[in-house]
């Protein structure tokens, strides 16, 4: 196999994976935005919406230039099995497995939202549920395998990006609005209990009967 190694590919790594950091960072903090029904006359509901769509295609696309670097660069034995498959790289187990656990969510996620309408909404909703464990695990691995991410600039990034989506996720428990009040990823239907007794069909209106 033909090898390859550049300091370049190692620079777009490093970069990429703080972008697409950053990015991630954005993309849920505003699907809390969405989800908490924030919206004003300048700003609406659908802009916000399609913001969090279109900032998360950009980040599944800065993720691709950082796993093909990653993947192209010999001097990290990183192959491509290892990418989707958790724990099989001989370059930094945990810490790539953990990138590859973050890609697949992000991925399933980002799918299962292209074909949303096809999907009972429960199912959609579980799967992005899944966001809140992509997001630990892409920061777990940017700090166990990052050349930049303990240090300096590098570490104000990863601490920058904690504190605002830990402020998100606080902030969205918080003020969950009413409508979605007791309803979670796993329970996102009403149960027949939860309808209380059917109701009684009206009757016709009838002589002498006002409605
Ligand atoms: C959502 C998924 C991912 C995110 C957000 C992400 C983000 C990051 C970040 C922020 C860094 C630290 C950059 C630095 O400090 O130098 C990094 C490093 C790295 N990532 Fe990822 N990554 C993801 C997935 C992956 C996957 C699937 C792979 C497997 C190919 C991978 C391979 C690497 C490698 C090898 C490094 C170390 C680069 C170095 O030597 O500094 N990443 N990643």
């Amino acid at each position: 196999m033909l090898a390859v190694t550049s300091p370049y590919l190692w620079y777009t790594t490093r970069a990429t994976g703080l972008v697409t950091l950053v990015l991630l960072t954005v993309v849920v903090s505003l699907g809390v935005l969405v989800a908490n029904r924030v919206g004003g006359t300048s700003v609406g509901r659908f802009e916000l919406a399609e913001i969090h769509r279109t900032v998360s295609v950009l980040a599944i696309v800065f993720l691709g230039i950082h796993i093909a670097t990653t993947v192209a660069d010999s001097y990290v034995a990183t192959g491509p099995l290892s990418v989707v498959v958790p724990w099989t790289s001989s370059y930094r187990r945990a810490a790539v497995g953990l990138g590859a656990v973050a890609l697949d969510l992000m991925v399933a996620v980002w799918i299962t939202s292209v074909v949303k309408s096809r999907l009972a909404y429960g199912t959609w909703r579980f799967v992005h549920w899944l966001s809140w464990i992509a997001y630990p695990s892409a920061l777990a691995h940017a700090l166990l395998a990052g050349t930049d991410a303990r240090h300096g600039v590098g570490l104000a990034v990863v601490v920058a990006s904690l504190s605002v989506v830990a402020g998100a996720a606080l902030w969205r428990v918080a003020a969950r609005p009413p409508r979605a009040a007791g309803r979670t990823a796993l329970s996102p239907l009403r149960t027949p209990a939860d309808a209380g007794p059917p109701r009684r069909p009206s009757p016709p209106p009838g002589p002498g009967r006002s409605r």
